[in-house]
């Protein structure tokens, strides 16, 4: 199958998006611009509009040699870029299933009664899940975050590396978080980036897809 090229905004920007390794060290992002990256990317759809994502953004001298140890062979990323983004899961997203649901009530989005109903339906439901299935499920939910929040920067004129080569076991501990209570998903090195990327291939759609 012949497929023609369709041109739009979004597949400009996927196209775009390369993995950067090395950024111009001297460029720092502000908080606020992190700020607005991060929000944008947080229309990212997730299981029950949960939103498991926690984000520890590493962007001071102190915070970045706390990281160092555990960033095994990603180092020229850790050391270039304005900041490292930890994304984490929060193992205990359910306890705030009770205030996304008031902010809908509160936007009149939804009643107080749905809201009661709805609330016990989801918690009973996810008190099923065994850890692996949690797991699974809300990493599911940080790569569809992580994703969008590449694009974000790239919107915003900076670069990306997705990194999952580092130490999970000793990460959030590095960084005070609780590691029994949070999971790193994934490490995003941003930046502008200070080389082009790598080439890269990706298969034909008729080499991975089958119609039915
Ligand atoms: C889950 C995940 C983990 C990755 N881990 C690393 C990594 O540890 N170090 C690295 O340099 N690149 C890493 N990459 C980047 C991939 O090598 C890169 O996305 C792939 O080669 C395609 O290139 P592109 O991102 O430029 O399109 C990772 C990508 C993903 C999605």
């Amino acid at each position: 199958m012949d497929i023609k090229k369709v041109k739009n905004p979004l597949n400009k920007l996927m196209q775009d998006r390369r993995s950067i390794r090395k950024y111009d060290p001297s460029v720092k992002i502000s908080k606020e611009e992190m700020s607005n990256i991060i929000q944008d990317a947080m229309t990212a759809p997730s299981g029950f509009n949960l939103q498991p994502w926690r984000f520890v953004v590493v962007d001071s001298d102190e915070g970045k040699e706390l990281i160092k140890p555990y960033m095994t062979f990603n180092q020229i990323q850790h050391e270039t870029s304005s900041a490292i983004i930890v994304v984490f899961i929060d193992n205990n997203s359910i306890e705030k299933i009770d205030d996304i649901l008031a902010a809908e009530v509160k936007y009149k989005l939804r009643d107080e009664e749905t809201k009661e109903k709805l609330s016990s339906r989801i918690k009973t439901y996810r008190a099923d899940y065994s850890p692996e299935r949690l797991l699974l499920s809300q990493m599911l939910d940080c790569g569809l975050i992580c994703m969008q929040l590449m694009l974000s920067a790239k919107a915003y004129g900076y670069d990306t590396n997705p990194i999952g080569a580092f130490d999970r076991e000793n990460f959030a501990n590095a960084i005070g978080m609780d590691k029994d209570r949070y999971f790193p998903a994934l490490v995003i090195s941003i930046g502008k980036a200070a080389e082009e990327g790598n080439d890269t291939t990706r298969f034909s759609v008729n080499e991975v897809t089958q119609w039915k």
